[in-house]
């Protein structure tokens, strides 16, 4: 299951991103906002990430302007690593090696072929552990106030 959320100026690139995800049999569900109505992107990340967090959804891809705002607020909820990107060699790469497991898009940056390429590799690369690994956890181990040095 796949958390979908945005703000207002994420809005479209979302609905784009809902078509393809019902295009391609994957389940998702919608946090909104679910109007192009003015509407805070911190509260969409928040949403998204607590279902990721708990299990109830994978992965989550949140839609802002930039895909900024809405990746910050994303990476403040404990035990999410978001990346907001905008080509597709950092969409494949943060799953291969930073384990990403929020995905931002900025609809103001990217046009909607270009994100649903994203959402595609984002969703089909595996984390590959490794040496990879201890670089997540040092991730992890700030999140939880500890110092690496
Ligand atoms: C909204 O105008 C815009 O600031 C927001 O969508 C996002 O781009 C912030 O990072």
């Amino acid at each position: 299951m796949i958390a979908v959320g945005s703000d207002h100026a994420g809005f479209p690139l979302k609905e784009e991103i809902k078509k393809y995800l019902e295009k391609n049999n994957i389940a998702y569900i919608d946090v909104g906002c679910y109007t192009p109505e003015r509407f805070d992107y911190a509260i969409s990340a928040q949403k998204a990430c607590d279902k990721v967090v708990s299990g109830e959804c994978d992965k989550a891809i949140l839609c802002c302007g930039t895909g900024v705002g809405i990746s910050m607020a994303a990476n403040k909820v404990k035990g999410i690593r978001a990346c907001c990107c905008s080509d597709y060699f950092s969409a494949k790469l943060t799953r291969a090696h930073n384990d990403a497991n929020v995905l931002c898009l900025g609809d103001r940056v990217i046009g909607a072929g270009l994100a649903c390429e994203l959402v595609e590799v984002f969703l089909n690369t595996e984390f590959e552990g490794g040496r990879h690994q201890k670089r997540v956890d040092q991730i992890t181990a700030i999140e939880n106030g500890e110092k690496l040095y």
